[in-house]
């Protein structure tokens, strides 16, 4: 029997399109390879459609998309996202009017983010190779600073008052551990490390870091015993990501935090041109959407010099988890085999930035199906 795949793409603004059409011109090809028949649709959605209809480009007037779109989205087994970014609408509108809607709404409650440096991609860091930086941050994606609430008094005068409130509850905290822990488990069985890092602020944020901190305890001591549980202060974190990366294995943190340092990460792992992220509903009958890290990038729109390789490394882990999620083994071979592909396409780019690959959009994708 064959496998099926129905997928809910939204190209977006900018670059979002063209690097998806090449995520999608590698899933044709794994598709034949794996006997997967794959059906998409397309769905417009983005900082144009929100200005063609009107939408205010200074404050949200109108709906980015609809709770119908969002919940439409549940037919299909993931969703892929290129990117939603306009340089004529202020900041903020776009974020939560969709990619935060879509996050909440979908209860997309982590946010998976490997870090992983390919053979042959420049990395930052001095003396530090492939077997060094191979980690993945699992990031909270429905709590804490990104709740959205909070509010503004006297706004615009000498006595403005602003509050910003980070929402954690017991119930997100010990979702997105057990996530992690099983993660962590799982890569122990291929041969790491076994070690899971809470990275947190438990000595400032004392009643956030504390909850975090007990639940990390409380699950991994009854129901993990086999995975080492680990500490970072955030801080630190971020100066052990640059001076000893090959220490992490699983990382878990809270929603700000983990925005913060998965750009980190995207930069040690060769920057925005190979980054790519999950944002997953693990549960049954979940949606999830996978997307590069990078945004829309409006200056290079439409010059075929963006570099599709995160794209096609969220395409590569569209296939891998919900190939799980659905316990479906082709798609999982299929994401494993686009992966490989990607790892062997890398050392034949001189550079992984936008117009300096040595080829264009569409040929490094050309030459990762070549390849696969
Ligand atoms: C990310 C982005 C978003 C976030 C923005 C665009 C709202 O930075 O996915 O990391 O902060 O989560
Ligand atoms: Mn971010």
């Amino acid at each position: 029997m064959s496998s099926a795949l129905r997928l809910a793409v939204i190209g977006g603004d900018g670059t979002g399109p063209e690097v998806v059409a090449e995520g999608l011109k590698v899933l044709g090809a794994a598709a034949r390879k794996f006997d997967i028949e794959v059906s998409t649709e397309d769905f417009n959605v983005s900082g144009d459609r929100y200005l063609a209809r009107g939408g205010d480009p200074k404050t949200p007037s109108i709906p980015v998309i609809t709770s119908e779109e969002i919940q439409g989205f549940r037919r299909f087994d993931a969703i892929y996202l290129g990117a939603i970014g306009h340089p004529d609408i202020a900041p903020g509108i776009l974020e939560k009017g969709l990619l935060l809607r879509m996050r909440f709404e979908l209860d997309q409650y982590i946010n998976l983010r490997p870090v992983k440096l390919y053979p042959g991609v420049d990395c930052p860091l001095k003396d530090k190779g492939p077997k060094d930086i191979d980690f993945v941050v699992v990031r909270e994606n429905t709590e804490d600073l990104y709740c959205g609430a909070g509010g503004s008094l006297r706004r615009g005068s000498p006595q403005e008052i602003a509050t910003q409130e980070s929402i954690t509850t017991r119930f997100g905290v010990e979702r997105c551990c057990r996530y992690a822990f099983e993660l962590a488990r799982q890569r122990k069985a291929r041969g790491y490390k076994g070690m899971l890092t809470l990275v947190h602020k438990t000595n400032v944020l004392t009643y956030v870091g504390d909850l975090w901190f007990r639940t990390f305890e409380e699950v991994g001591r009854a129901d993990y015993p086999d995975i080492q549980r680990d500490y970072n202060h955030v801080d630190a974190c971020c100066m052990w990501f640059v001076k000893n990366p090959e220490y992490y294995d699983v990382v878990v943190t809270s929603n700000l935090f983990g925005d913060i340092i998965t750009d980190l990460g995207a930069m040690i792992q060769g920057g925005m041109g190979i980054a790519a992220g999950g944002n997953l509903n693990p549960d049954p009958g979940g949606v999830s959407m996978f997307e590069p890290i990078g945004g829309s990038a409006p200056k290079y729109t439409g010059k075929n010099v963006i570099n599709p390789m995160a794209a096609i490394g969220a395409m590569a882990m569209l296939l891998q988890q919900t190939g799980r999620h659905k316990s479906d083994e082709s798609l999982t071979r299929a994401g494993d085999a686009v992966e490989a592909a990607i790892a062997q396409a890398c050392p034949r780019l001189p550079s992984l930035s936008a117009g300096r690959m040595g080829m264009g959009t569409t040929e490094v994708g050309d030459l990762v199906v070549s390849l696969l």
